[in-house]
């Protein structure tokens, strides 16, 4: 429909859409006129794995070393290398729904089972404790924790997440916490990095990141591991025979994201809580629709089954791809449907976008549930 020329609020994206900045293009200029334009190692460069050990360490008062950092093509590499390495044949992962999408099928590629453990907004989208525990059988190897969330942007306490790292002690879990939006934090919060909540739990979790999201550098491909030392070892094994270093040039620029000035991640980060303020006030206004607390990231998740059952243009509207569709059609929003997620009768909406452009999508989505018969 862009390509016709058609007027289209694309609210389905998945990344900042602020420029990187201006001095992380500057340093990885620089690298490639330095001439770092040749093979690293395959774990990525000392100083890059020494800078994120040392930011690890800044923010969240535990002590990580650089040998226990994986530097990847992406945290979506990194998810992939922890699953490989560690996951036989039928081991379970607990996924809680809803849940980023590439969870399931990253765990299924490694011969893993997802087991998916359905959250509700009436809860926030946060698991239970005594979910997880029910959840747990002989074949269960990991739980998969993302906070703040995609797609829901839910931020737990540090209390809630040490009620699960009980569950997750007791029963002799691994657990991989993507961190990925723990900067991208809203009024106020500290998020908090899983490992630091009980004694024992850095022995058990992988920690995964990376520069994408908090510095608006999805296209460069930089992510990472934090974990014991021996898988860093396999996974580096293995990431060596599969796709050898991440590229040296990005490597470069994520290390001046790291070590350079850190405002442009707190401009960001007040730019999306006004948004949020934006879009939560407009989705709370509109009839029937519900989403939770949005504490962080920038995707707001909502829920439209009240709306199931209408039809637009006589075609019947039954689920959120079909929703999603009409929405579409009727008005040219695009958003994502629930089920992608692993949370039908849900919508996502990203507010990586202006505030002019949320503000034309929330006025059209307004209008498209009014007229939906
Ligand atoms: C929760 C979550 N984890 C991981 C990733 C992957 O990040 P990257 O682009 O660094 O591979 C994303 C990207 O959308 C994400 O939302």
């Amino acid at each position: 429909m862009k390509a016709e020329g058609i007027d289209v609020i694309d609210l389905s994206v998945g990344e900042p859409d602020f420029p990187t900045p201006a001095h992380i293009c500057a340093a990885a200029e620089a690298a490639i006129r330095a001439g770092h334009t040749k093979y690293t190692p395959a774990a990525g460069i000392p100083a890059l794995r020494k800078a994120v050990a040392a930011d690890a360490s800044r923010r969240t008062g535990r002590e990580v070393t650089a040998a226990e950092v994986i530097v990847s093509n992406g945290a979506k590499h990194s998810l992939h290398n922890v699953f490989t390495a560690l996951l036989n044949d039928g081991d379970e992962v607990i996924v809680p729904t809803p849940y980023w999408v590439s969870y399931a099928e990253l765990v299924k590629l490694a011969g893993g089972t997802p087991v998916l453990l359905e959250t509700r907004l009436e809860d926030d989208f946060k698991l239970r404790p005594e979910a997880l525990a029910a959840a747990v059988t002989p074949a269960t190897r990991m739980l998969l924790l993302c906070s703040p969330s995609n797609p829901t942007g839910v931020v737990y306490s540090a209390e809630e997440l040490a009620a699960l790292a009980d569950v997750v002690l007791e029963k002799n879990l691994a657990v991989v916490s993507d961190e990925i939006y723990d900067q991208l934090v809203f009024d106020g919060r500290q998020s908090v990095s899983f490992p630091t909540l009980r004694p024992g739990l850095a022995e058990r979790t992988i920690v995964v990141a990376g520069v994408s999201k908090t510095y608006s550098m999805t296209g460069w491909r930089i992510g990472w591991t934090i974990s014991p030392v021996p898988l860093a070892k396999a996974m580096g094994s293995l990431q060596s025979q599969e796709t050898s270093n991440p590229s040296s040039i990005s490597q470069y620029a994520a290390l001046a994201a790291l070590e350079g000035p850190q405002e442009c991640v707190a401009e960001m980060c007040q730019a999306f809580q006004k948004r949020r303020d934006l879009v939560a006030a407009g989705l709370r206004a509109l009839p029937g629709i519900r989403i939770p607390e949005i504490g962080g990231a920038f995707y707001a998740f909502f829920d439209i089954s009240s709306h199931l059952g209408t039809s637009y243009g006589g075609k019947p509207i039954t689920t959120s791809v079909e929703w999603c569709e009409a929405l579409l059609e009727a008005e040219q929003v695009a958003t994502v449907a629930g089920s992608a997620f692993g949370a039908e009768g849900h919508v996502r909406m990203s507010f990586a976008a202006s505030e002019a452009k949320l503000t034309d999508g929330l006025a059209r989505i307004g209008r498209f549930l009014s007229t939906a018969e």
